[in-house]
């Protein structure tokens, strides 16, 4: 019975996977059967979507095999369901249905800001075995359009304006070479590695693999760069209607960074997982600069407490600051965000520091997961709720006009990565506070916004640099208050190794990227 229901569901995910276009597939698709199309015609029509249709008869034969097969795999009716359930929500209006929220408690949470450095050296020592032992992995969020940066090219791929000109994929790539490097040295073990799963979208996929290519995998093993592609939804007009894209064509996106879990089975990531041996997974988002790639400390404090999921938070920097925030719903683990709550349980003092926010844990999209937990995927993904974002779709409208609209005119449907946390029990969740200056910079807006902007991308790791450099007993020199050092991963992945620099002094700006 369970098996028949993982086989269900699996089918179910797999039919989810719309797929954008996979690299490879060139061929010209072929028009269907007379009595294929006649099939697919009516379930489209009894779900109230035959429009998708209209322009059949003007289609060239491969623009009819392309739209078919795009169409094919969609259960009409399924698209429905979850855009209703998305559009109208279960409400918590009255007093009893309104949830109660609390903080997490102090046997799930650490933090790097006051915990004890025997704790932290503890810690990063055992994740670094793990890491020697080959037994931890990396999943990176990729498959994002990008759209307020503005780029046409992923985002990975953008150049935050460093020295180096390093781009995101590469500072991550390189972090994860030094990590491979320190727990091969530290633990005198050869061959460690640590396989990084990079996430794509139908849009991001062929951009993303050929960066890859083009730069050599930034010096990584290409076996163990492994890109999968999450799947896509139809866009829905305000009315409802699944939206063409052009005559041929049906409007899609990616369906959120949810859409990981059903791609991380659909595309055999776990099952490539569990033949590797990995037992530890560290997955996020591809924007954050300073990330701290399969971060040692996060994975021996999330193996220690043995959890399925654990998160890094950063501080929230005041009560109304927008930022999801993890806690404790209905003694649950989740993500409640800003506008979900009070401005009286905003503004909370924390019962234990009156320093201190109550809810202060500020949601960064940064999570450790165990094999175990990604294992069972198939057992709860159905589960996974969908949201309503929404934007505006260029789009033909019902006169067969291409439009690109000023203003929303309808809906992507997206999965958020944290609504499987409740799905835990509170002792098989953990949460780690780390240091925002260290550890969080997303690169969201394009140049010039002042906020979460290249600019402010560069400018937090020259700084952490400047700061490395400083904790190693150098001294840095900046005229410009800005001004840093570029410190490049391959010589440091978190602060360490820089003790040739002692008593030097260094001129900011300026680059470390070899020992002299
Ligand atoms: P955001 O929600 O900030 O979206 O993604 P975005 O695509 O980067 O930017 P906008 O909103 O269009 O301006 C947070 C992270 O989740 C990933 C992104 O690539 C980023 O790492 N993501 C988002 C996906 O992997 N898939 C998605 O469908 C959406």
């Amino acid at each position: 019975m369970a098996a028949a229901i993982k086989d269900t569901v699996n089918n179910m995910l797999s039919a989810l996977n719309l797929g954008g276009e996979k690299a490879g597939q060139d061929a010209p698709p072929q028009p269907p059967s007379e009595s294929d199309f006649t099939e697919l015609k009516q379930k489209y029509e009894k779900a109230g979507q035959g429009h998708v249709f209209q322009y059949w008869e003007e289609l060239k034969p491969e623009e009819k095999g392309a739209i078919f097969q795009q169409l094919q795999p969609i259960d009409p009716e399924h698209i429905n369901n979850i855009t209703e359930k998305a559009l109208n929500p279960p409400e918590e209006k009255s007093e009893e249905s309104k949830p109660s929220l609390d903080q997490l408690p102090d046997s799930a949470t650490s933090s790097v800001i006051d915990s004890k450095s025997g704790d932290l050296d503890k810690w990063y020592e055992s994740g670094l075995k793990l890491i020697s032992e080959n037994q931890v992995a990396v999943v990176l969020m990729a498959g994002g359009q990008g759209t307020r940066l503005g780029s046409s090219a992923p985002k990975g791929c953008f150049d935050i304006g460093l020295p180096s000109k390093k781009s995101l994929f590469q500072l991550q790539a390189e972090r994860i070479w030094k990590l491979q490097h320190l727990a091969s040295k530290t633990y005198n073990k050869e061959d460690v590695s640590v396989p990084w799963y990079i996430m794509t979208s139908g849009p991001t996929r062929k951009p993303t693999e050929q960066f890859f290519e083009e730069n050599k995998y930034f010096g990584l093993n290409r076996n163990n760069v492994i890109f999968f592609e999450q799947g896509v939804l139809p866009c829905i007009s305000n009315e409802g209607k699944i939206l063409l894209e052009n005559k041929g064509k049906v409007a899609v996106a990616p369906d959120g960074n949810g859409g990981i879990y059903q791609a991380l089975i659909s595309s055999g990531v776990v099952q490539d997982m569990g033949k590797r041996g990995v037992k530890h997974i560290h997955a996020y988002c591809v924007d954050n600069c300073l990330v701290r790639v399969a971060d040692p400390t996060f994975i021996g404090f999330s193996a220690e407490k043995d959890v399925e999921i654990a998160t890094k938070v950063v501080r929230k920097r005041n009560a109304k600051e927008s930022v999801g925030l993890i806690l404790q719903k209905n003694g649950k683990p989740a993500v409640v965000e800003y506008s979900e709550i009070s401005t009286e349980l905003a503004e909370a003092k924390d019962p234990k520091d009156s320093e201190l926010l109550k809810f202060r844990a500020a949601n960064i999209v940064n999570h450790y997961y165990s094999f175990r937990f990604l294992e069972s995927i198939p057992d709860w993904a159905h589960k996974l709720p969908h949201h309503v974002a929404k934007k505006k779709i260029p789009c033909v409208n019902d006169k067969g006009e291409q439009i690109k609209p000023e203003k929303p005119n309808g809906i992507k449907l997206e999965q958020f990565v944290f609504d499987c946390f409740p799905f835990l029990p509170m002792d098989k969740f953990a949460c780690m506070e780390v240091k925002r200056e260290d550890e969080f910079s997303p690169l969201k807006n394009a140049k010039g916004t002042g906020e979460d902007d290249p600019d402010t991308s560069r400018k937090d790791i020259l700084l952490q640099g400047k700061r490395f450099l400083e904790e190693a007993g150098a001294t840095v020199i900046s005229e410009e208050s800005d001004a840093g050092v570029e410190v490049s991963p391959l010589i440091s992945y978190g602060g360490e190794g820089l003790d040739f620099l002692k008593g030097r002094e260094i001129k900011a700006p300026a680059v470390i990227e070899k020992e002299d």
